[in-house]
């Protein structure tokens, strides 16, 4: 195998464990545009978690936010966001300007490999040709694109870059086996070599999007089953004993993968004049879904005879997810939005949240553990293990009445351990 100079272009959830992987048997040169996240990591703090100052101090990697060091770089990886904008749309400034800083660095023989969630035939639609501009030189001649999805899911310590079997494809297959070769150093769960970028890209897109409308689909049926006045996870139990259920539940879907990647899809159906009916329902309906929760609540605490204006909620976690920091996209903000629409009064707690992150971007203030005072309800909204842990003892220290409501948003609480006096609704 060649002897590839690997640099990571983009250091964060997904970026930062994959220069780590490849740190451990090579040296590499980690980029990324923001000098602040650049400072952090040369001194050991990964702000995202994935990462632990132990495996920071024990890989090879040369941090920079100077483009100029790629050009030591014969194998770059792109792991930069790929957002949408507010309507809905895909952003594709930080994946262009990305490949137009990368084509100006680069040097005949590099292979570029994107890992970036994007739509069939982004790489080569839109990237290719950017590289080929700003380096004036020649994709398949002079150098070589690839694409290899990124498979990574946050805060799981079990499933990691190195333990989830990665998808690689190039233009041909001689390219598609050199990129295998390099990923196959690190990866020990080996590699899929897919037949086309397009095949590769779609597989990618299309895992998310699954998760999406299954959700979706569950979060119907709590709408559905409500109205019936049936507990849906209770259903859920009783029908998850047929070999074939699926286990999905309702929630909330936030994040910058499974609400937006399927926005990526649909915008790519449409520009070929299909109408991607049962995507678009599915992200109709998730985002619409921190509103029904929101009128939910509220009929529950109208039925305890809580007058809305006096009444106090608290909202466990703000997170997109459990157990990590990271709050984009996340819809407990909506949630909180609509309930104090209905004139509620909302006080949030976060125990991985940065504080003064959640204000900048949602003006939410995050109450520390001892400020938080009784209230009429508990919103249990993300499953973080702590309170999981401290479970139903401690929620009960949370509510000012012995018979006040408990929501637990995930069905993470054991309803056989609830106090007797205590409304436990979930979905
Ligand atoms: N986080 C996940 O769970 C996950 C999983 C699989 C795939 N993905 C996909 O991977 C990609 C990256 O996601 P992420 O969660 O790591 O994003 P992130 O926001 O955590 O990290 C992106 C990093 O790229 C940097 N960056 C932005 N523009 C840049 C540029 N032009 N040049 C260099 N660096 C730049 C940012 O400063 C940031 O540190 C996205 O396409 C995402 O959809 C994410």
């Amino acid at each position: 195998m060649k002897n590839y100079k690997i640099g990571v272009v983009g250091l964060g959830y997904v970026g930062l464990p994959v220069a780590v992987g490849f740190g451990k048997v090579r040296q590499v040169v980690g980029f990324d545009i923001s000098n602040k996240r650049i400072k952090e990591l040369a001194a050991g703090i990964d702000v995202t978690n994935e990462v632990t100052s132990y495996e920071l101090a024990h890989t090879n990697i040369q941090y920079t936010s100077d483009p100029e060091e790629l050009a030591q770089c014969n194998f770059i990886i792109v792991s930069v966001p790929t957002p949408i904008n507010t309507d809905n749309q895909p952003d594709l400034t930080p994946i262009l300007s990305a490949s137009k800083m990368i084509g100006q660095h680069l040097k005949p023989g590099t292979i570029v490999v994107y890992e970036s969630t994007v739509y069939p035939g982004l790489t080569e639609e839109e990237c290719i040709p950017v590289l080929e501009r700003f380096s004036s030189l020649r994709e398949g001649v002079d150098f070589h694109v690839g694409y290899s999805p990124e498979r990574i899911n946050p805060g799981d310590k079990k499933r990691s870059f190195t333990t989830i079997q990665k998808i690689v494809a190039g233009q041909t297959s001689f390219i598609t086996n050199r990129i295998a070769e390099v990923y196959e150093l690190v990866v020990t769960a080996g590699v899929y070599k897919a037949p086309s970028i397009k095949v590769a890209e779609a597989a990618k897109i299309i895992e998310n999007t699954q998760r999406d409308i299954n959700i979706a689909f569950m979060n119907e049926l709590a709408l559905l089953f409500d109205a019936l006045d049936i507990n849906t996870s209770e259903v859920l139990k009783a029908a998850g004993t047929k070999w074939n259920f699926l286990n999905f539940t309702p929630g909330l879907v936030g994040g910058h993968c499974i609400g937006v990647d399927p926005y990526y899809l649909t915008y790519k159906a449409q520009q070929v004049g299909y109408n991607p009916e049962l995507i678009l329902a599915g992200r109709r309906l998730n985002d619409a879904f921190p509103e029904h929760m929101a009128s939910m609540i509220v009929k529950k605490l109208h039925a305890q005879g809580v007058i809305l204006q006096d009444a106090l909620v608290t909202v466990l976690g703000v997170t997109f997810k459990e157990n990590i920091p990271d709050i984009r996209n996340t819809k407990v903000a909506a949630l909180v939005r609509e309930l104090e629409a209905y004139g509620v009064s909302i006080q949030v707690h976060d125990p991985h949240a940065d504080a003064e992150e959640v204000y900048e971007h949602y003006q939410l203030r995050l109450s520390k553990e001892s400020e938080l005072v009784k209230s009429d309800a508990v919103v249990v909204a993300v499953a973080h293990d702590e309170y999981i842990e401290k479970s139903w003892p401690y929620l009960t220290t949370l509510l000012a009445k012995e018979d006040g409501i408990v929501v637990d948003i995930k069905s993470c609480l054991d309803p056989t351990c609830k106090p007797a006096l205590v409304t436990h609704f979930n979905f």
